[in-house]
Order: structure tokens, then C-alpha cells, then sequence
């Protein structure tokens, strides 16, 4: 048996953060190869024979195969308890995207190496860095022709602001990708790719730095090459200063080719050992350490009516401290009252199972009769603290709704305003309140047909959503500027969200920058 000090501290709890076809999907599928937990790959995007409760509005998902939840891979590997966050990615990429890297302690970033720093990766690094969890980098499709290394790194240091520091290096790419060169260790991983039944595999075998068989097998010109850039990282690169990289201001970065499995154990050897268990986190009544402390956990996100026979809701809850029993008595803090979690369970890539106990560091799914919302602390009963909330990230897609039948404002506003309550969608009014037109804005453009899917569905209320031009929204600062002295403001719109903060949005970021060099004195806000 195990102490509860021994299974928090095997526990890595992170998210995968990339640009959609970098590869999230394929090194995920290898990891959770080396854990055991699938057998084949393929199996993390054969969704059709899964075992998921499908939702009235996870038709529309089906539909265009892809998913709208975000789930948990929870598996083994050389000790470690490890907990994937999946973030959704493509068309479904949402609010709740960045809301789960809120749960996760650290990060890996994968690029492509022919791609660079991806606009979406942008975005998920954002979050990350607004955390300051750590980011490892993985810069996938070795195997294939890939940017200038030295290149490589400069752009994630200049676009994302993180320095860089390689712990291997890579030899060639694409037709000329010979391997790889640990930096610790001072040998070259090399890569030979094989077809092994149709899937694409690669060799891996190690020689010395110092071997001469080093020169023979990558060529006199690869060879003289790595000498040199061995040279200029030595002298010129950060140093790997683990504390700098917990506090996410430097990113260890591999290269490796997930398609190939080539560099995926040495990465995830050194990621385990690299990144730490569940670190204390800091509450209204100072900070919560994960073993000593009670049990607690925050709500991270709520998915509604994951079973259609009984409309539930599922509440996805991240342990943040202790041992959580299931029947155990906890204390919904926001809610103020004692309560029973019901029907816990670990919410999988494939099934969902009733579990008997988690531990920091753990996500588990709840039973939510509607009583959480996003962001509550939930802890052992007599203790009253909270976690910091989950900020609301700036909307990208902004529609006007339009309530085709008129005499069903009842339902109208009942829909949207549940709809909105659950935060799959960001709902604003006219800032006079001259209108009384409702706009809604979402992170991922998807979440308009869920939303005017489930109008429909379940409130039975038809309604049309009319484009707007907008695709930037940013917050007014509260610091005494007042919105109608506003100057040059043909094209911006005022608005307040649901809870009359001011807010204003724009056609571009051109527009932005424009409007605060017009009104001094204006401070923008892009998360709240
Ligand atoms: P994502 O989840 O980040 O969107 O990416 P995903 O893993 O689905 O990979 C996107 C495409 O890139 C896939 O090809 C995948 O096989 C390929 N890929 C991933 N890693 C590597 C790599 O290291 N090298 C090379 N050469 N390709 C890689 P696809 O043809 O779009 O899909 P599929 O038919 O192979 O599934």
C-alpha cells in the first residue's frame, strides 16, 4: 500500500499545446503506447467505437468528427502516474481549450519544425505563460525538411518570450535527418527509418560523440556541422537552470519525429523527471500544500447533458491537495454547503469509470445537479478557502442572436442565459441599453451551431445568428476613463458583458491600436 505522499508525488498532471496537424494527436497516441494504455495507435482518433454517453448536441460532433469534450488519459510509465489534459484543437477549439490548461502544472509545446511557431500554439502559450507553469518544447517532423535550427529557436524566444535551451540536438532533417545528439550525454541517437507493417517507424542506435564511426555513418559535412553548433551552443546557449525552467522563463526543447516514434522515450524520460508532482497552489486563506494539506480541488469545466436519457450535467474537477474517497463528504464552498460527490469518475479517452479514490494532481468527473460553476473550490468539510478563480478569455467570433419567434422571450432568455451560464458561450448587451439586441461571442466558431442546436433542442426556441465583423474584444480597465468621451470610435462597438463590465469591439487589432493611440488614457483588457 501506498502513502498518500507516494501517490501525489508520481503524479504529472500536463497538457499537449500545438497548432493544429504539429502532431498533439500522434505523440499523445506513442506515449500512451509506452504506458500500456492502448495497444494500437490509431486508438486515440478511433472515436466511433467509443464508449461516451453521446449528447444531443455531440451529433453535430459526429457529424464532422471531431470532439467538443476534452478528455482525460490517465496511465502508468516507469513509476509515474500520468494525467493528460486533452485541449481541444481543430473547429473545436473553445473556451474550454484554455479553461483546461488551468488545470494542467506544466506544458508541452509541440511544433513542427517546417512550420515554426504556429498561431494557435500563440494562443495556448499565452495561457500557459500568464500561469508561469513550465513549458518543454517538442519540435516534431524531424523526418521531414524542417527550418534552420538556430532559426527554429530564435522564433519561439522572439514570438513567445521564453528562452530556449536544447537538451539534444538535431543532426540534418527530412532526407538528410540523421539523428539526434544528447547534450548530456555526449552520444547520437541515430535514426533509420523503417516500414514495419505498413506503419513508419524509426531505429534508434546510440553512438558516442567521440567515436569514429560518428563521421562514417552521418557524413563528413553533417558531422562538421554538429561539431560547430555543439561549439556555439556551449559557449553562446542558456543554461538548462531548472528552477528558471519551473517557473516556465526557459523551455527545455527536443526534436524528435512522433509519426516515426523517434525521440519519444528519451523526451519523455527527461519531461518526467524534469517537470514536478502537484506544487502547492494559492488560495484566499494562503497557499495549499498538495500532500500535507486537505483534500480540495477546483471545477475546471461543465459539460451539459453528456447523457441524453437524463440531461445530466458533468462537473470535471482538478484535485489540487489530499486523497479524494468516493462517498466522502466534501464542502462546495461557493455554494456553502456540505455535500456528497456523486457518481465520481475518471472520464477517458474511450470509457468512463466509476472510480474508489484520487489524488492530487488527479481530474476526476462529478455528478453536477447544477449547483457548480466554473471556477468553485470544493474542499474537506470545515475548511473554507478558495482557489483563484478561471479568468474569461477574450472571444474571437461575434454574432448578433435574432429570437425568430417573438413570443417566446421566456424561453429566449432562459436558453441563452443558461447556455452562457455554463461558459461554452459569452453573451453582451448594447452598452446604452438603446438596443435590446443580445450578441454573443465565442472563442471556437463551432459553439455558435452548438448554441443555436441546443435553442432549439432543448429550449425549443428558433433563433438566427447574423455575422458580425468583429474579431477582437478587449475589456475596459476600470481606471476613470469614461467610454463616452470616446473619440474616433465609428467602427468599435461598446458593450457590457452579462455582469456590465464596459468592453469594446473591434474589427482588427489595427483598430485597437488606433483607438488607444486616439484616446489616451484607455487601458484594454484581453482577459478578465
Ligand atoms: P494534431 O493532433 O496536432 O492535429 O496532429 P496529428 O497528430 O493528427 O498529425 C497531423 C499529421 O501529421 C498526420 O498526418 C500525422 O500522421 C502527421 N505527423 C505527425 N507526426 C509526424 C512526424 O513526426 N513526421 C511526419 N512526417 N508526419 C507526422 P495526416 O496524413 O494528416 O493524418 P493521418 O492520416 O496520418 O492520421
Amino acid at each position: 500500500m501506498s502513502t498518500i505522499k507516494e501517490e501525489i508525488e508520481k503524479r504529472r498532471t500536463f497538457a499537449i499545446i500545438s497548432h493544429p496537424d504539429a502532431g498533439k494527436t500522434t505523440l499523445t497516441e506513442k506515449f500512451l503506447l509506452y504506458g500500456g494504455a492502448i495497444n494500437t495507435a490509431g486508438s486515440v482518433k478511433g472515436k466511433a467505437n467509443s464508449k461516451h454517453a453521446v449528447s444531443d448536441w455531440m451529433e453535430i460532433e459526429k457529424e464532422r468528427g471531431i470532439s467538443v469534450t476534452s478528455s482525460i488519459l490517465q496511465f502508468n510509465f516507469d513509476g509515474y502516474c500520468i494525467n493528460i489534459l486533452d485541449t481541444p484543437g481543430h473547429q473545436d477549439f473553445s473556451e474550454d481549450t484554455y479553461r483546461t490548461l488551468m488545470a494542467a502544472d506544466s506544458a508541452v509545446m509541440v511544433i513542427d519544425g517546417s512550420k515554426g511557431v504556429e498561431a494557435q500554439t500563440i494562443k495556448l502559450f499565452k495561457v500557459c505563460a500568464m500561469r508561469h507553469i513550465p513549458i518543454f518544447t517538442f519540435i516534431n517532423k524531424m523526418d521531414r525538411e524542417a527550418k534552420d535550427t538556430f532559426e527554429l529557436l530564435e522564433e519561439i524566444e522572439n514570438v513567445l518570450g521564453i528562452k530556449t535551451s536544447p537538451v539534444n540536438w538535431p543532426i540534418g532533417s527530412g532526407k538528410s535527418f540523421k539523428g539526434v545528439y544528447d547534450r548530456n550525454k555526449r552520444q547520437v541517437a541515430m535514426f533509420t527509418a523503417v516500414s514495419h507493417g505498413g506503419a513508419r517507424e524509426a531505429k534508434e542506435t546510440d553512438i558516442s560523440a567521440d567515436d569514429d564511426r560518428l563521421k562514417e555513418e552521418i557524413g563528413q559535412e553533417l558531422y562538421d556541422k554538429l561539431m560547430e553548433d555543439i561549439e556555439i551552443l556551449d559557449i553562446a546557449g542558456e543554461e538548462l537552470d531548472m528552477k528558471l525552467v519551473s517557473e516556465g522563463k526557459i523551455s527545455p526543447v527536443f526534436f524528435g519525429s512522433a509519426l516515426t516514434n523517434f525521440g519519444i522515450e528519451t523526451f519523455l524520460h527527461h519531461f518526467l523527471k524534469m517537470t514536478s508532482s502537484p506544487v502547492p497552489r494559492e488560495s484566499d486563506e494562503g497557499i495549499i500544500d498538495p500532500v500535507t494539506g486537505p483534500f480540495s480541488g477546483f471545477i475546471f469545466k461543465i459539460q451539459a447533458n453528456m447523457n441524453k436519457a437524463h440531461r445530466d450535467r458533468i462537473a470535471f474537477m482538478r484535485i489540487c491537495s489530499g486523497k479524494f474517497e468516493a462517498g466522502m463528504e466534501v464542502y462546495h464552498v461557493q455554494g456553502n454547503r456540505k455535500q456528497k460527490l456523486l457518481q465520481p469518475q475518471q472520464v477517458m479517452a474511450q470509457s468512463r469509470n466509476v472510480i474508489d479514490e484520487a489524488y492530487a494532481g488527479d481530474v476526476i468527473g462529478i455528478f453536477d445537479p447544477g449547483t457548480f460553476s466554473i471556477g468553485d473550490t470544493i474542499c474537506a468539510p470545515g475548511k473554507k478557502f478558495k482557489y483563484s478563480g478561471i479568468p474569461t478569455f477574450a472571444p474571437e467570433h461575434f454574432c448578433r442572436v435574432v429570437q425568430t419567434d417573438t413570443m417566446k422571450r421566456k424561453q429566449f432568455v432562459a436558453g441563452i442565459t443558461q447556455i452562457a451560464q455554463e461558459g461554452a458561450i459569452q453573451i453582451f448587451k448594447d452598452y446604452n441599453l438603446e438596443l435590446s439586441e443580445i450578441i454573443v461571442g465565442v472563442v471556437g466558431v463551432l459553439q455558435f451551431d452548438v448554441l443555436k442546436y441546443r435553442m432549439e433542442n432543448e429550449y425549443n426556441c428558433e433563433v438566427r445568428l447574423e455575422p458580425l465583423p468583429y474579431t477582437q474584444m478587449r475589456w475596459v480597465k476600470d481606471n476613470g476613463f469614461k467610454l463616452d468621451d470616446m473619440r474616433r470610435s465609428n467602427e468599435i462597438k461598446k458593450a457590457k458583458d452579462m455582469k456590465n463590465n464596459p468592453l469594446l469591439l473591434f474589427q482588427n487589432e489595427w483598430n485597437i491600436r488606433l483607438c488607444l493611440e486616439n484616446n489616451k488614457g484607455l487601458e484594454l483588457e484581453e482577459v478578465k
